[in-house]
């Protein structure tokens, strides 16, 4: 029986459900991939740190360099940008297929990343690193390959939406429902980079760049999170039959000067009818309007271990399997250079 060697790098919210999903479906996983899926070794910062009873402290390493070095396909849970950007690329270049979770380093890295990739002949999967479990990566780069995609407006920052529909529902502050989203994993190690719209504009920059064929940097992206939302506002949108919910947007535009894109992150007045307005909790939706397949609206749960833990998990098959049969997943595909518009150019009609 073929084995593929598995390193994972990060041991947290995320990475648990991926060791305990790899441990306990393993049998699943082997034959939907047709090799074995053999975890070599887990990287973390601190091996003594107390584990859940699914983790194998033996696997525990502080060395994940060398674990990369030694691996057929590398799982990147650690986030941040380094050291997690010089491991992929050591994985990369030592011909490991990689899948990552991590939207901060595709949003300011990735063409690096692709290239590098794309030389070395290797898979780079990311669904995990946009809404959780719902397949947006995969939809928006796959099954509109075919179509014009005109917009793409989803709430994507699970933590953003918890707070404030905790704040709404149930009149919760937003320290205390921050602390609860923070509590269920559902928040970045750094929870600024959600409060503030950090996280939804690296998100967007990624769908973006799938759905429009170009690049799009998180610094393309201007942000306005929800750190002044106040209970007033709150109060205000609801007597108003209105909900505010922080919105990522990226859409084409044609202008004097021809075609372009913009994109921008902001909190955002939705009428209670409004399909996003009923997203509830840490869940995401995205909708994506195309010239030939009119609207759709993907939904599912956004953040947290075992949601996120499932996109990992359909990657890591994909990736697996490509090496079992010597294939490769999706390439990068770029053909258009659309200038950014300003983000002052906002469409009100969500
Ligand atoms: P956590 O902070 O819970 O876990 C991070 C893990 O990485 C920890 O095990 C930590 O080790 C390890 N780690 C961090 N830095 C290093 C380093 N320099 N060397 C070795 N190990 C390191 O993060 P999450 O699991 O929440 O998130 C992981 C990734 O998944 C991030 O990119 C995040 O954006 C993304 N993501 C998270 C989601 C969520 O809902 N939480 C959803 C979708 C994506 P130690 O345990 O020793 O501290
Ligand atoms: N912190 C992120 C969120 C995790 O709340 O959406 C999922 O990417």
């Amino acid at each position: 029986e073929r084995a593929l060697r598995v390193a994972v790098l990060g041991c947290g919210t995320v990475g648990t459900e991926v060791v305990r999903l790899l441990t306990e479906q393993a049998g699943d996983l082997t034959a939907r991939t047709g090799a074995r899926l053999e975890v070599v070794g887990i990287a973390v910062r601190d091996t003594t740190v107390p584990r859940a009873d699914v983790v194998d402290t033996r696997l525990l390493t502080t060395d994940a360099s060398g674990l990369v070095r030694d691996a057929d396909l590398v799982i990147e849970l650690m986030g941040g940008i380094e050291p997690a950007r010089s491991l992929v690329l050591e994985a990369i270049e030592a011909g490991a297929g990689v899948v990552t979770a991590n939207k901060a380093l595709l949003a300011a890295h990735g063409p690096e990343l692709y290239e590098a990739a794309e030389e070395r002949g290797v898979d780079l999967y990311f669904e995990a690193a946009v809404a959780g479990a719902v397949p947006v990566v995969r939809g928006v780069r796959e099954s509109f390959a075919g179509d014009h995609v005109r917009r793409v407006v989803g709430i994507v920052n699970g933590t953003t939406n918890f707070i404030l529909d905790e704040m709404t529902s149930r009149g919760v502050g937003f320290g205390e429902a921050l602390a609860d989203a923070q509590a269920l994993g559902y928040a970045e190690a750094d929870p600024t980079a959600d409060i503030d719209g950090h996280d939804a504009a690296a998100k967007i920059a990624i769908l973006a760049s799938l759905a429009f064929h170009t690049r799009v940097s998180i610094d393309d992206v201007p942000v306005e999170g929800i750190r002044y939302v106040t209970a007033a506002d709150v109060e205000a949108a609801t007597r108003g039959h209105h909900v505010i919910k922080l919105l990522a947007i990226a859409e084409r535009r044609t202008t004097a000067d021809g075609d372009g894109i913009s994109v921008r992150v902001h909190p955002a007045l939705l009428p209670l009818e409004h399909p996003l307005a009923a997203v509830h909790g840490a869940y995401n939706a995205v909708v994506v309007d195309t010239e030939a397949a009119g609207r759709l609206m993907f939904y599912g749960q956004g953040a947290g271990g075992a949601p996120t833990a499932s996109a990992v998990l359909g990657d890591v098959v994909a990736a697996g399997r490509n090496r079992v049969s010597g294939g490769r997943g999706p390439a990068e595909s770029r053909y258009a250079e659309l200038p950014l518009l300003g983000g002052d150019e906002v469409t009100t009609q969500f």
